[in-house]
């Protein structure tokens, strides 16, 4: 029989975690270094990075930090050199510049489109590579419920979010012969750094948890169980596939609760 108490081991496995130094990032790397793996834990802030890996190897884990701006191809390349293929690969960071879409500048537009299309593309590229060759692998990425649906002031950041699903998808395509997975997490709203001009703004900050089933914001935390599952062998038939976890907010349309 299946020993599924080792469903979710990671033990013996490596997981680079991009954005490991804030937010879901964060909570990523130390999730998946708490049930056994190597984490490397990588970001443009290296003290961030720094931050991550020291918790975790308080706790008893393994975990290694690096400095990387995942817009440089360069760069991108020269960690995997540096630190081989890797088992699992995390991808969170995004930007994004909330204005009208008559007033976003070109240069606003790339800003958006060079980190969150091309550096996730190119951290998908550099760990598939590997992956592929190894002929094993799990590669996730963070897009959005924006990847869906959308406000005014979210347009260049949900066409990111949609592209990150397309990129997984032809990823699961091309590498599934070969023992690579590639899927994306859909948060709803989350309270990180990403999210702090919302918090400091009440009336906005209060709708987007009205918005929601459970009424309230999510934690990091909460999204490093949808990681595991992805991550692990508990994942081993999902591929292709968009995962939210948003509190609802996709199931529901969220104006008015009728009087039952
Ligand atoms: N927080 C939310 O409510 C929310 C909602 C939906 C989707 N998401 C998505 O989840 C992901 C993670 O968001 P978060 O809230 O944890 O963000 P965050 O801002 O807390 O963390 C992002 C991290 O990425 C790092 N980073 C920025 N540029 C980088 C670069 N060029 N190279 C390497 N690292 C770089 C930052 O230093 C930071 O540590 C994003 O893709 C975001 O779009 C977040």
């Amino acid at each position: 029989m299946t020993d599924y108490t080792k469903l979710f081991d990671m033990s013996g496995r490596t997981a680079l975690v991009v954005g490991a130094g804030s937010g879901i990032g964060q909570a990523a790397a130390q999730g998946l270094a708490a049930f056994g793996a190597k984490a490397f834990c990588a970001d443009l802030n290296l003290a961030g990075a720094e931050e991550t890996a020291a918790a975790i190897r308080e706790q008893g884990g393994e975990a290694k930090a690096h400095q990387l701006d995942m817009t440089n191809e360069a760069a991108v390349n020269a960690l995997f050199q540096a630190i081989g293929p890797v088992d699992v690969l995390v991808t969170t960071p995004s930007v994004n510049v909330r204005k009208p879409m008559l007033e976003l500048t070109g240069d606003e537009f790339d800003k958006m489109i060079n980190l969150n299309l091309k550096g996730t593309f190119l951290l998908m590229q550099a760990a598939g590579r590997g992956m592929a060759e190894q002929g094993r692998g799990s590669i996730i990425a963070f897009s959005s419920i924006r990847s869906q649906v959308v406000e005014p002031g979210q347009s260049v950041y949900a066409a990111t979010k949609a592209g990150t699903v397309q990129l997984i998808r032809t990823m699961a395509a091309e590498l599934g012969p070969k023992g690579v997975r590639a899927n994306a997490i859909a948060p709803g709203v989350i309270e990180t750094p990403l999210t702090l001009p919302i918090k400091s703004h009440p009336a906005w900050y209060q709708a987007y948890a009205d918005r929601n089933v459970f009424k309230r914001w999510g934690q990091p935390s909460e999204l490093v169980g949808a990681v595991l599952l992805l991550a692990s062998d508990a994942g081993s038939y999902i591929t292709g596939s968009l995962l939210f976890v948003d509190g609802g907010w996709m199931a529901i349309d969220g104006r008015f609760e009728p009087p039952l």
